[in-house]
């Protein structure tokens, strides 16, 4: 059958392929193309939408795509970059400045196809520096934003031209934080291009099964198994596609496994009936052997992917099935973060993104069948697929396991901004009634689609959840530099913090584990756990207060849908009770904290 379809052109943001799914789910087939690509290329779409970029619109970068791809007889919608492109392009101008991050309330001023169905006033999400300053000839503003932040108003919002059949939003609807996003684009799809709906998940996965049959040819599988959601539903989409015999699977103790998790898995696998192919190998000590002395994240991520290489290939021969094909089971999120799509920047090296396993997926040795997919549609494609409820919402784990949330440290402190960084983030935290003490370690986060390995704040009072959240984006959205906000949960107000040396050890890793059981417990028993999106518990080496020893927890509870954005979640008081008494009587633990910072400018993991 022929389906409509929509050309998605990736300017290589964080959410280029995020419209692309939520195209899809409107019923409409979705293709991502490159700015580059050829005009050809650009031919029979309904519609075209650009995408958000790293790159800014204001100078000029990543403005040299394909001649003519504006002027196409086909109507176009421009999110955040694309908007501000399509805004230059017919005359208008784009500025450095106008910045927003996070939430904003988009107020409607125009009765507009684009808007059928939706409030004069909707929520809508920022991530930009550049912004849209005035319209060329035959456009006219259909939006403007207010921020949550106090700023000023910010014009030309949502834009466009019904003569030219051009359209922009300064938002990304397609992210979930913009409440009627999916909504707006259906409106975009269906309206204005009149696409009609006729894809559904079920032609998808048809597709998937004969991609991967013709694919594996006559070969057969090794697939990596961690028993998280993604490994489980790619283990079960392989037996289904190629049967059973053709699909061995190895599930890695790496060492960095949340507490009885290995022995767990091995049980759900039986339970799948993919017990009679599945392989175990500890391997613990090749794990913190390569991890040995490091700190930096990317240095730690990319060590434990080249060891889950290693491992699998001696595994593979110890096993005598060295020419079968390496199986993982990415998902669309794991490529995109990694700097996997050609103009995207790298926030992290996911562990199934390492040097040596692009050179395989390159020579055609590497099979990922959920690599198109966000969580969201694993879950989806696992429940069509039969899969039990337990098996699929557990909460996402990464592959690198607790050595993201295991921060190391030579006990240096790093303070080389403080002296702009501890006044603004004083007096920044000081309206909100709030104590900050910058930290003198860094995470990693994401701004404006760019890594941000930036500084933590501690922040300390007694002031309602709301405004702490409201402080949060206030302080990471106002000063460069910081880019994650915690909520102190000690007993003092702390005022000095000292890193302590801390690598990664069996000893470390144990109490994280303990400090992880603890949570993951306190949520279950809370009836919270299904809630609840992703609950990172998190090791950081420093000591609150003179003379202190120690170290800290941080508790990461968020919700999300594609992890590609997050939200703070509140814990209520009973569990935050249980975990102050439960995780600060842990002997080595002498702070906790929780992370009230949304995603981005903070990544769900801290490194
Ligand atoms: P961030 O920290 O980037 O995480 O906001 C987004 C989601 O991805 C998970 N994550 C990983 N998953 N391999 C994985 O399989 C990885 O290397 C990796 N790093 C982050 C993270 O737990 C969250 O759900």
């Amino acid at each position: 059958m022929q389906h409509d379809s929509i050309a998605v052109v990736d300017f290589g943001g964080q959410y280029a392929h995020l419209i692309a799914t939520k195209v899809r789910r409107i019923g409409v087939h979705a293709v991502i193309r490159q700015p580059e690509d050829p005009l050809e290329l650009f031919e029979g779409h309904k519609g075209i939408i650009l995408s958000g970029s790293p790159a800014l619109s204001s100078h000029g970068e990543d403005g040299d795509y394909t001649a003519g791809l504006l002027d196409r007889d086909t109507p176009m919608l421009g999110l955040c970059f694309g908007h501000q492109e399509i805004a230059k392009h017919y005359g208008g101008e784009v500025v450095h400045g106008g910045r927003e991050w996070g939430k904003a309330d988009l107020h409607i001023v125009k009765d507009h196809p684009l808007f059928k169905g939706l409030g004069p006033v909707e929520q809508v999400w920022m991530s930009h520096f550049d912004s849209v300053s005035a319209l060329g000839e035959g456009f006219e503003e259909l939006g403007y934003t207010t921020s949550h932040d106090g700023s000023p108003d910010h014009r030309f919002a949502a834009i466009g031209s019904d003569s030219l059949k051009r359209y922009g939003f300064q938002y990304h609807a397609e992210v979930d934080d913009t409440t009627n996003g999916d909504q707006m684009i259906g409106n975009f799809v269906l309206e204005i291009c009149g696409a009609t709906p006729s894809w559904t998940m079920e032609a998808f996965m048809e597709e998937e099964r004969e991609k991967l049959r013709a694919q594996v040819g006559d070969e057969s599988v090794f697939l990596l198994a961690s028993g998280g959601v993604d490994s489980t539903v790619a283990a079960v989409v392989l037996k289904e596609a190629l049967g059973s015999d053709r699909v061995n699977l190895l599930h890695v103790d790496n060492g960095m496994m949340r507490k009885d998790e290995s022995a767990n898995v091995l049980k759900l696998f039986e339970r799948l009936g993919l017990g009679e192919h599945l392989n175990f190998v500890d391997a613990s000590d090749d794990f913190l052997k390569a991890l040995e002395g490091l700190v930096e994240p990317e240095a730690k991520r990319i060590a434990i992917g080249k060891t889950f290489v290693e491992v699998f290939a001696r595994e593979a021969k110890r096993l005598g099935i060295e020419d079968h094909l390496l199986g993982q089971g990415t998902i669309y999120p794991d490529t995109v973060e990694t700097g996997g799509t050609r103009r995207a920047d790298t926030i992290k090296t996911h562990h199934n993104r390492v040097d040596v396993i692009e050179r395989m997926i390159e020579e055609g040795k590497v099979v990922e069948p959920l690599a198109e997919l966000y969580k969201v549609e694993v879950r989806e494609l696992g429940e069509t697929l039969g899969i039990a409820h337990e098996a699929l919402w557990r909460h996402p784990f990464p592959g690198p396991g607790l050595g993201v949330r295991c921060l190391c440290s030579t006990g240096e402190p790093d303070t080389e901004d403080f002296d702009r960084l501890v006044p603004a983030a004083t007096e920044a935290a000081a309206k909100f009634g709030l104590e900050a003490l910058v930290l003198p370690i860094k995470s990693v986060g994401v701004k404006a689609d760019l890594r941000a390995y930036e500084h933590p704040v501690l922040l300390s009072g007694d002031v309602p959840w709301e405004t702490v959240l409201k402080a949060a984006s206030s302080i990471t959205a106002g000063i460069l530099g910081i880019n994650r906000c915690i909520l102190n949960l000690g007993p003092e107000h702390p005022t000095v913090a000292h890193p302590v040396e801390g690598y990664m050890t069996r000893e470390r890793l144990d109490l994280l584990r303990e400090a992880d059981h603890m949570v993951m417990e306190g949520l279950r028993r809370h009836g919270l756990y299904d809630e609840i999106w992703q609950c990172p518990t998190v090791l950081v080496p420093l000591a609150l207060g003179d003379g202190e020893e120690g170290e800290m927890v941080v508790l990461r509870p968020i919700r999300s849908q594609r992890a590609m954005t997050a939200t703070p979640v509140r814990f209520p008081d009973a569990l935050l009770g249980e975990l102050r008494e439960g995780i600060l009587g842990l002997e080595g633990v002498t702070g906790l904290a929780i992370d009230v910072t949304s995603k981005p400018p903070g990544t769900i993991e801290w490194e």
